[in-house]
């Protein structure tokens, strides 16, 4: 099992690029399902959730492919409606085929994502409303099976909570499916956004009608096109943050500030100098680092995938700070790896309690999911010595080249077995 070696304490110094959205292109391509044609996506990040669902489209009878840098899907044999638990179990947004192969065929038979190390992470939101679309389904050894005996119709359909996957797995629905579906407290993170920008360029009928609803007129079949997937603000928010951690100085590139604005402000009130551009932000630490408290929140709250990373910014506050996390009920474990490290961070229920003005002392540790696995590298960049990080496999579901982008800034950080 794959390991990395972290040397600190390092200041980050120069430029990086920022890749294509994992979490937008995982969306864009369940939503290809939809397609008997070609499709081109553009700037999707080489990172291993990306496989795994090119992985999933491929056992649906998708024939896809790199041309160069563009992925080109070829579904004029796409047939399949079976996803299997093997491809699903290991990433919850395998569920986002559901929609597609419904909209499509009118059946599905799709492996449940199970339990994941934040959370249950059920999936009653998607298929309620995809019930109101006309859908029956049932739950069998650990699959559902689901059927719309007279093909997909449109309706009125209001999420009980705001869910991100139900929000694209509806959409994706809805625009194949016959007249109007109006969709009312949607998540409205980016990456939506860029999924129906994607849908409205091959041809479907999407519109946002108020903040949080969108009225989809169904279309028959959508048009080939090409696409280029929006830029990663998780990764972006990450590298901002290994800056101000760092005492450091980054020119974080290929962005658009303004998806990000919570953020910024945030590294502003701790102390952070920012300077910001139409595609690029240039960032420096400040040695003090003031204290603030946060809450996660849905788009344009703060990301609860900026969380862990966030936290270790906030042990080297001047003061105490709290972060609450609403979205996730397990979303604390990198705590107990931080406080090997000298954090003094508590737990009451869903508040972290953090105490400032710690130097992080370097250790060996486990990483436990995607975001958690990245705070621990940044809390090594801080810390005198070498840090050992285990069970890497997390962080290259997300993170593309992140080795070599951090060394190229200064880092000293080695992959070894
Ligand atoms: C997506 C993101 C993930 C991010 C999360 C919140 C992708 C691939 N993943 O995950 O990185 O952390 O949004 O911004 O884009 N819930 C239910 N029932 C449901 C669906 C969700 O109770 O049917 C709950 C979840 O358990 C969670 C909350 O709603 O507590 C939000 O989940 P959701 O917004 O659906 O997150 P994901 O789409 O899984």
């Amino acid at each position: 099992m794959q390991k990395l070696k972290v040397f600190g304490p390092k200041r980050l110094k120069g430029q990086i690029k920022i890749s294509g959205s994992k979490n937008a292109s995982l969306p864009i391509l369940a939503a290809t399902l939809l397609s008997s044609n070609k499709l081109y996506l553009n700037n999707l990040p080489k990172v291993k959730d990306i496989e795994t669902m090119i992985n999933l489209l491929k056992s649906l009878g998708s024939k896809i492919k790199f041309e160069k840098d563009k992925l080109l899907i070829d579904n004029s044999k796409q047939k399949k409606i079976f996803a299997s638990y093997n491809l699903v179990k290991t990433m919850r947004a395998g569920i986002l085929v559901l929609g597609g192969l419904l909209a499509k065929f009118g059946n599905a038979k799709v492996s449940l994502p199970g339990g994941c190390a934040i959370g249950t992470r059920p999936i009653d939101i998607h298929l309620k409303a995809l019930s109101k679309l006309g859908v029956k389904y049932r739950i069998s050894q650990g699959y559902v099976h689901a059927s719309a005996p007279k093909g997909l119709v449109g309706s009125k359909i209001r999420f009980s909570k705001i869910s991100v996957g139900a929000t694209e797995n509806l959409i994706i629905a809805a625009s194949l499916a016959k007249g109007v579906t109006i969709l009312k407290n949607c998540a409205v993170e980016p990456e939506i956004k860029d999924l129906v920008k994607f849908l409205n360029k091959t041809g479907c009928n999407l519109k946002w009608i108020s903040k949080r609803s969108i009225k989809i007129r169904g279309v028959e079949s959508i048009k080939d096109t090409i696409y280029s997937v929006m830029f990663d603000r998780i990764e972006a928010g990450t590298y901002l943050i290994a800056a101000a951690i760092t005492g450091g100085n980054l020119k974080i590139k290929n962005i658009d500030p303004n998806i990000i604005n919570t953020e910024i402000n945030i590294l502003k009130k701790i102390g952070a100098k920012l300077i910001v551009k139409k595609n690029e932000i240039n960032i420096t630490g400040n040695k003090k680092v003031k204290s603030v408290n946060i809450k996660t929140a849905p788009y344009p709250g703060f990301p609860t995938d900026l969380q862990a990373q966030m936290m270790v910014l906030l042990c080297k506050a001047n003061k105490k700070s709290f972060i609450q996390e609403n979205i996730f009920e397990n979303r604390f474990m990198h705590v107990a790896e931080l406080n090997r490290m000298g954090a003094q961070i508590s737990i009451k229920g869903n508040k972290a309690i953090i105490d400032g003005n710690i130097n992080f002392a370097s250790a060996e540790l486990m990483a436990t999911d995607l975001r958690a696995s990245v705070s621990l590298i940044l809390a090594a960049l801080t810390a005198k010595g070498k840090s050992i990080i285990n069970r890497i496999y997390h962080l290259d579901r997300g993170y593309e080249d992140i080795e070599k982008k951090l060394k190229k800034v200064g880092a000293k950080i080695k992959r070894f077995k």
